[in-house]
Formats: structure tokens, sequence, C-alpha cells
């Protein structure tokens, strides 16, 4: 770019106090609105974190090197930047930001890292997990929406670790999809499959973010948990997760994503679930309706939660699809 074209003041003998002024200025040049505002706001919060830390040299290089540590040990089926977006609490703050839920809808919660892509489509009843040590379990569930109408043929992606706490893509030697499955809602908006009941297991913490885990005195557990992600044209995308009510780490899961609501019981079939599904009386049984939301909900949502949300900042901004983008006008 011609140096001349750049109609900034020139910036030289930059201090503590107004470094910050002269980098969101000649980021400014920026056409993309959006952008403009979250590089504005990140250098905003990043010198005044610097500022107010009074961050020391050895401890910036600390830092660089440990997200340096971080990209190396990523791979396709290593996501280690989400994972230390889950233990900083990041992931779910932003999922419950960009996903806001009216009040009767099922909450969402994280992603986490093992979601595959690999996943096979089963039939319903199929059996998921061919885990032999697993104990088995009967998951029968029905999805509507906040009218509380069935939402027939919705996608359904589902994944759990097998009985020792590990997902299938953490074994070096893995061949396809085991502990996972995808699932169509029927007419009634039913699903249901076999799958086994979930474990507690750790995050993988052989890495840069355990270190950290270590560092802070936290374990690395999360509770024993299923997860499902829905996806129907029409309706808000829902990435969540059922808990096991009682594990012993229900209140401290490593990334944050329990909820009340989206904790569960096991059961046991009766008589009727037991003929109707073809399990034994007795056979452990999780029951669960969820519930999705439009997206013309979500979207009004959103913008309603970021008016409020600015507002209460202060900023001066405006909100173009639900997001707030500098106000020029
Ligand atoms: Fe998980």
């Amino acid at each position: 770019m011609d140096p001349s074209l750049v109609k900034i003041p020139p910036m030289k003998d930059l201090t503590v106090d107004n470094i910050t002024e002269n980098v969101i200025r000649i980021n400014s040049l920026c056409r993309d609105e959006r952008m403009k505002y979250v590089l504005e706001r990140l250098v905003t919060h990043l010198h005044d974190f610097a500022r107010e830390t009074r961050l020391s040299t050895t401890e910036w290089m600390t830092g660089l090197q440990f997200l340096t540590e971080v990209g190396q040990i990523c791979t396709d089926v290593r996501q280690e930047f989400i994972l230390l977006s889950d233990i900083l609490g990041l992931s779910l703050l932003v999922d419950s930001i960009d996903h806001p839920k009216p009040r009767g809808s099922t909450e969402g919660t994280v992603l986490g890292p093992f979601h595959t892509h690999e996943a096979e489509e089963l039939a319903a009843g199929a059996s998921m997990s061919h885990d032999p040590h697993g104990q088995p379990l009967l998951v029968v569930c029905t999805v509507k929406d906040t009218a509380g109408n069935p939402v027939p043929d919705v996608k359904v992606d589902i994944w759990e670790t097998d009985s020792t706490g590990h997902y299938d893509v953490q074994y070096p030697n893995h061949e396809g999809p085991d502990g996972r499955c995808i699932m169509r809602s029927d007419a009634d908006g039913v699903f249901w499959f076999r799958a086994i009941t979930p474990v507690p297991y750790p995050i993988p913490h052989d890495g840069p973010v355990g270190r950290l885990l270590k560092k802070l005195g936290r374990h690395p557990f999360r509770p024993s948990h299923m997860h499902f992600m829905f996806e129907k044209a029409g309706f808000d995308h829902l990435i969540t997760a059922l808990y096991l009510r009682n594990d012993p780490y229900e209140t401290s899961d490593a990334v944050f994503g329990v909820k009340d609501s989206l904790v569960v019981d096991i059961g046991t079939a009766g008589p009727e679930v037991a003929e109707k599904y073809g399990v034994e009386e007795g056979h452990a049984l999780l029951r669960y309706e969820f519930v999705l939301v439009s997206d013309e909900e979500t979207r009004a949502l959103r913008a309603r939660n970021s008016k409020e949300a600015l507002d209460r900042l202060g900023r001066r901004v405006k909100i173009v699809n639900g997001l707030p983008v500098p106000d020029l006008d």
C-alpha cells in the first residue's frame, strides 16, 4: 500500500498512554466494520490487561511460548486450542451469547474437542457403542419446538466415550467411528438408540493445557455426559449434552459445561417401554425432551441481548445482524 494514501496521523514516539489509540487508529483502515469493531475491542482489552498486570517481558514471552506449544500439539483430532478455550470458560461464554435460549427451550453447552464428521447415520434402535464393558443404556428422546409441536427429520449428532472414558479418536489405531452416530427424528419427533451409560473422564492433560490446569491447582475431569447436536433448517443449531446426576464432578466440570436443566437421572424401563423398545424390564433408560428454538426467535433474542449489553456498557454502537459495529452516523 502506498503510505501516502494512509490517512492517519504520523505514529512516532508512542508511549504506554497513547499506543492503544494509535493501534486502533491504524486498524480502522479495515473496511470490514465488524472486524474493525472486534479488533478495536481486542486491542483495548489486551493493552489494558498488560497495563493493569504490569506484564513483564519474561511473562509475555512465557505466554507466547505457551501458545506456541498449544499450536504445536494440535492435529485434526487433538484440538488443544478448543481445550484452552474450554478451560478458560470462553467456549461456554461464546455459546451462551451467540445461541441465547428463551425460557423452556433446551440450553446449549460446550462442543468440546471430540466431535468428528465421521459418524454414520443409524436406524432407530441401533446401537452406537460396541464396547462390551459398558453398561447398556436405552436412550429415548423427543424433539419439539417452543410451541410444543414435535419436530420431525432433525439431524441429531450424538457422541460419547467408551467405558474407559476415551473417545474413539483418542485411540491411535482407531478404525472408523464408535460411540458416535447420527439419528433422525421421526414424524413424532422421536429418536431412540442404544448406547452405554456415560462415565467421567479427564480431558487430555498430557499437553500444555493439562500443565496449565495443574499449575492452577485444578483437576482435568468432566462429569459423565453424552453429547447431542441438532440441525434442521429454520431452527437454531443446538449443541448440548446431558449430564448424569450425582456425578462426583457435577459441580466442578473442568470446562464449565454443566447446567441444571441438562442434568438427568438414569431410570429403568417399565413393562411398556421394555416391550415397545425390545429391552428387558429394568433395563437402564435415559429419556429426555429437547426443545429447539427457531432461527427467527434466536435472531430477535440475540439482537435484543446485544443492545441491552452494549447499552449497559454505555457504548455507542449500532447492532447489525445481532452484532455490534461502530456507529459512525
Ligand atoms: Fe465429552
